[in-house]
């Protein structure tokens, strides 16, 4: 069986003021009536041998999660509580554990519940295509044609080509993060894509390949599953064994590492919500290129993503701008900022 395992952990500091430590950006419907997270579920219905998904997520967030199945009438396989987060690779690393005592033979597909994804029957196809390429032991990654540099995102480069699977490669080369500079070149040579976050993997190849990248990261997670106690519909990952795991992603942890990485290439219409720019692209504007969220009066201004949550607002004369108001806090930024908008959670912090 196919576990969706829905990585619902961050904390989506780039989209703040919406986005806060009590409600993160994937439980908020930013882009449609549904939340990012809902969306990250119903998007897969229609695939076959589907199980239901493995929900990832922050012990404080699960009656956020667990009510936002419920509106959409999905029971999941687990619902895992982690006492802390420890990012993406033990996450990952607690689901594949859960998954297994399920099904010996559990395939995983891993999905951040923050992207958006237009083409949906193309996604379908290409997730197929992943599980023929993990059922031979590979770990699977979904390489998006990059254009332009970003520096969050991690890049693959293409190896040889998979025979008999269009479109698919082994990896030669998985970088996470690179510099501006090193990502500029990457670009140069036409041979990278950027990795999408998603994956697809058998459990138990994830772990072996874990066992091996970071013994002391799968021994963690390992008894911290063991000991987890189940609260209500919840399973609570044992604290002090997840206490002691080291936090890194799936991506500096596994994927640079791994020789048995592999590329489907796709083009499903994705993107990474990962900043107010980013969400105003992704999303259907007027004719002026403004997006327009509430109660919002914008003579001669272009090209602004304005929000207005709690009290009417007008802009005039601007362009290329977000401004995102709430009831306790407004941002007003040029959109070449609006990827530091986490200075200003980091600025709280220090503050309280
Ligand atoms: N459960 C859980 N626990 N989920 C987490 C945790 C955690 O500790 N940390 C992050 N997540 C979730 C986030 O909510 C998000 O849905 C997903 O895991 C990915 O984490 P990000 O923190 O958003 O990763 P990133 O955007 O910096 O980088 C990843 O995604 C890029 C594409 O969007 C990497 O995989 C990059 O290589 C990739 O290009
Ligand atoms: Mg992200």
């Amino acid at each position: 069986m196919l576990f969706p395992v829905v990585l619902s952990g961050g904390s989506g500091t780039r989209l703040w003021p919406m986005s806060r430590a009590a409600l993160p950006k994937q439980f908020l419907p930013l882009v449609t009536s549904f939340t990012m997270f809902q969306e990250t579920v119903l998007r897969l219905s229609g695939l076959p041998d589907l199980a239901s998904p493995i929900v990832v997520c922050n012990a404080d967030h699960r009656f956020l999660a667990s009510e936002q199945l419920r509106k959409i009438d999905v029971v999941p396989s687990s619902l895992l509580l982690e006492p802390m987060g420890k990012n993406t690779a033990p996450a990952v690393a607690i689901a594949a554990f859960s998954a297994l005592a399920k099904d010996a033979d559990a395939m995983l597909l891993v999905l951040p519940a923050d992207h958006l994804v237009e083409n949906v029957p193309a996604f379908h196809q290409a997730i197929e295509q992943a599980v023929r390429l993990a059922e031979r032991g590979g770990l699977v990654t979904f390489g998006i044609q990059p254009d332009a540099p970003a520096t969050g995102f991690g890049y693959i480069e293409k190896g040889t080509p998979v025979a008999g699977e269009e479109g698919s490669y082994a990896v030669a080369r998985f970088v996470e993060k690179p510099s501006a500079e090193i990502a500029e070149s990457f670009l140069a040579t036409g041979n990278y894509c950027w990795n999408s976050g998603m994956f697809v993997f058998k459990a138990a190849v994830y772990l072996e390949e874990l066992k091996r990248h970071r013994p002391e990261m799968h021994l963690a997670c390992e008894q911290a599953v063991k000991q987890a106690s189940s609260d209500l519909d919840f399973c609570r990952i044992d604290e002090v064994a997840f206490a002691a795991c080291p936090s890194d992603s799936i991506d500096y942890a596994v994927m640079e590492h791994t020789k048995q990485a592999l590329m489907v290439s796709v083009d499903i219409g994705w993107s990474d919500v990962g900043s107010w720019e980013a969400l105003a692209d992704a999303v259907e504007s007027g004719e002026d290129g403004n997006v327009k969220r509430g109660d919002v009066f914008a003579p001669e201004t272009k090209n602004t993503y304005i929000r207005a949550e709690s009290r009417m607002v007008v802009a005039m004369g601007l362009e290329d701008m977000v401004i995102v108001e709430t009831a306790d806090a407004v941002l007003v930024a040029h959109k070449d900022h609006s990827q530091n908008v986490k200075q200003a959670v980091e600025y709280l912090k220090q503050a309280e």
